[in-house]
């Protein structure tokens, strides 16, 4: 099997002064993930790095660059799963770790729940000997001034709220045909304190199943919710539908039935992937066949040697 990755870093509509550090960093993330499956390690381990490398670079919303909720915190959600076994793992409302993905793994690996929730997802990252950081350390100056700017979401909430996007994502199929993904957040600028997004809910910022496909999602967490968005996608595939085909359908659902906004990376088992998203951007990158994939707007496709 051809492994791929596909990542995403955030649907929405992004700052001019931000598009090149923001294509830069998806396909460093890309890159990281093939190297790993092509090393011979699992989809698991692939999505897990790539959104690591992701949450480590300030320019998204996910880890270190994570947006303020209304009391100007840090409050992360991710999630990760295994298409071979359905098996999950996630973290919601956490604060002070690096990289929430890693700690969903964990979650996945190490205990018998599917989701650990804020103090108990401190206190588990603890256990585990994942050292604690500073909330300084995952506050940019830029989050800290659009936490600031936006203390009034303003007029039209869904563009005000994907104005400010950035989740990050991955989605894999390794050289054994196993695929994985993860997703991982800072959540909705200004949210209250303990909001949870649709990142660390399975079937809405992930799903993935070795006998239908992956999807890692991004956009407006609430409306993803809605419809449980990546298992509506996958539920197009069952029924016979491309990735780009079953994306389209479900992102046109979304809009019309509860104008939400979003963007996915999909893969089926054969490695055909997809990048789409109803927003006007969303920065993306896949790698495969020692290809790399890239763009921002609708339409885009560009290619270079990995
Ligand atoms: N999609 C990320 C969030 O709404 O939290």
């Amino acid at each position: 099997m051809l492994p791929v990755v596909v990542v995403h870093g955030g649907a929405g509509s992004i700052p001019k002064e931000r598009v090149a550090l923001s294509t830069a960093g998806v396909q460093e993330a890309a890159r990281k993930g093939y190297a790993v499956l092509t090393s011979g390690f699992s989809a698991m381990d692939a999505v897990v790095e790539a959104v690591a490398v992701l949450e480590n670079n300030p320019v998204y919303n996910a880890g270190r660059g994570s947006v303020l909720n209304v009391k100007g915190e840090v409050q992360m959600d991710a999630l990760v799963m295994d298409g071979r076994t359905l098996s999950c793992g996630a973290v919601s409302a956490v604060r002070r770790v690096a990289n929430p993905v890693r700690l969903a793994r964990l979650v996945m690996d190490k205990t018998n729940h599917v989701c650990l929730t804020a103090e108990g997802a401190s206190q588990f990252a603890r256990a585990m000997g994942i050292p604690e950081v500073t909330e300084e350390s995952l506050i940019t100056d830029y989050a800290r001034k659009r936490w600031r700017d936006n203390l009034d979401p303003g007029a039209n909430p869904v563009e005000s709220q994907m104005g400010k996007m950035g989740t990050v994502g991955a989605v894999a199929v390794d050289m054994q045909g196993n695929l994985a993904c993860a997703t991982s957040t800072g959540g909705m600028i200004n949210m209250m304190e303990g909001r949870v997004g649709d990142t660390s809910c399975v079937g809405c910022g992930g799903y993935a199943d070795n006998n239908i496909g992956a999807v890692s999602t991004t956009g407006h967490g609430e409306s993803i919710m809605k419809v449980a968005l990546s298992r509506l996608i996958l539920f197009h595939m069952e029924q016979g539908k491309s990735p780009e085909e079953a994306s389209d359908l479900a992102l046109a659902y979304l809009w019309e039935r509860v104008s939400g906004m979003a963007g996915v990376v999909v893969v089926d088992p054969k490695g055909t992937w997809a990048a789409r998203f109803n927003s006007k951007q969303m920065s993306w990158a896949a790698a495969q066949q020692d290809q790399l994939h890239y763009g921002l707007y609708k339409g885009e496709d560009f290619t270079e040697p990995v």
